[in-house]
């Protein structure tokens, strides 16, 4: 049987790991804000990229997740942010790496997307870009929490701590707040954005996923849009994002599929960890994980009330 189309739509993420029991509501209330704001964009005849810019914003300034406020610290103490956009329309993509001092890299990313020739500026590049186009820079202070410092702390203690380890061997531990949003607007047009910390105590100058194109984000508007959460070494191995879509094209548009083929491959190919957040080009939606939690909401028009769910 045909499903009817059933955009604007709207999917977020805000991490896929072993969220802590006393973490699940702050993930709850930040995703169902961002869900709020995002959808009240689309409904009222918005375009996808402001709605996927305005929930990323959101879940950024919330300190519950490792983007914007309250990222992970790098091993010299220092917070390196990474983003990206992707408009299905036009095929343009924004994306920053390793940018400091910026509280709002998905904002920088869009404005790389829609103002530069280019996709990806990393560290004192991205800056320069920013300054140029008077986008607001922020104190490290100003992102940094006590519970971040902390965690750091602790590790300085810890050499032998690696990522790897941290992910396969104890069991599935790391946190990943890393956050994204996925929307199709009235008009069709689907965009993807990822944000992120990247991993704790990673090195400097580190890149995971989230800025890769095809890794962390993918958006194609006769095809569907993705955004990544996880292990961003093995999101890479796999070309996550593009694979997904990849696996839509091929399989009549089926977002759910795609997605738990996704993450098989992820498992079996990279023994990486993560989510993945799925839009085809009706507005249909896929969820899958291998991780204990993921935070995720959606909403579409044909429904009255919006899932939100952090088991
Ligand atoms: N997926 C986020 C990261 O590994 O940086």
């Amino acid at each position: 049987m045909k499903r009817k189309s059933t955009y604007p739509a709207l999917v977020i993420h805000g991490g896929a790991w072993d969220i802590p029991d006393d973490a699940v509501d702050a993930h709850y209330r930040g995703i169902q804000k961002a869900l709020k704001v995002g959808w009240a964009i689309l409904k009222k005849g918005g375009s996808s990229v402001d709605a996927v810019e305005e929930s990323i914003i959101i879940l950024e300034n919330d300190s519950t997740f490792d983007a914007g406020r309250g990222s992970f610290l790098n091993s010299l103490g220092e917070i390196e942010l990474d983003a990206s956009i992707m408009n299905g329309k036009t095929f343009r993509a924004g994306a920053v790496a390793a940018v400091k001092n910026i509280q709002n890299p998905i904002s920088l990313s869009r404005l790389i997307m829609e103002k530069s020739e280019h996709i990806l500026l990393t560290g004192l590049g991205a800056n320069r870009f920013a300054k140029e186009h008077k986008v607001p820079f922020c104190k490290m202070e100003d992102l940094l929490l006590d519970r971040e410092l902390q965690r750091w702390l602790k590790l300085q203690k810890e050499p032998d701590y690696s990522t790897k380890d941290a992910f396969r061997m104890k069991q599935r531990k790391l946190p990943s707040g890393t956050v994204g949003a996925v929307a199709m607007d009235k008009a069709g047009v689907i965009c993807a954005g990822t944000s992120t910390g990247g991993t704790p105590n990673k090195y400097p100058g580190r890149v995971g996923d989230s800025p890769l194109i095809g890794c962390g984000t993918y958006a194609d508007s006769s095809v569907g849009g993705v955004s990544t959460t996880g292990w961003g070494e093995a999101m890479i191995k796999v070309v996550m994002a593009k694979t997904v879509i990849d696996i839509m094209e091929q399989n009549g548009g089926d977002p759910e599929d795609a997605a738990k083929k996704g993450i098989t491959i992820l498992d079996k190919k990279a023994a990486g960890f993560g989510g993945v957040i799925v839009l085809n080009k009706k507005g249909h939606i896929g969820i899958a994980y291998n991780t204990p939690r993921m935070a995720r909401a959606y909403i579409t028009s044909a429904m009255k009330n919006p899932v939100i769910e952090v088991e």
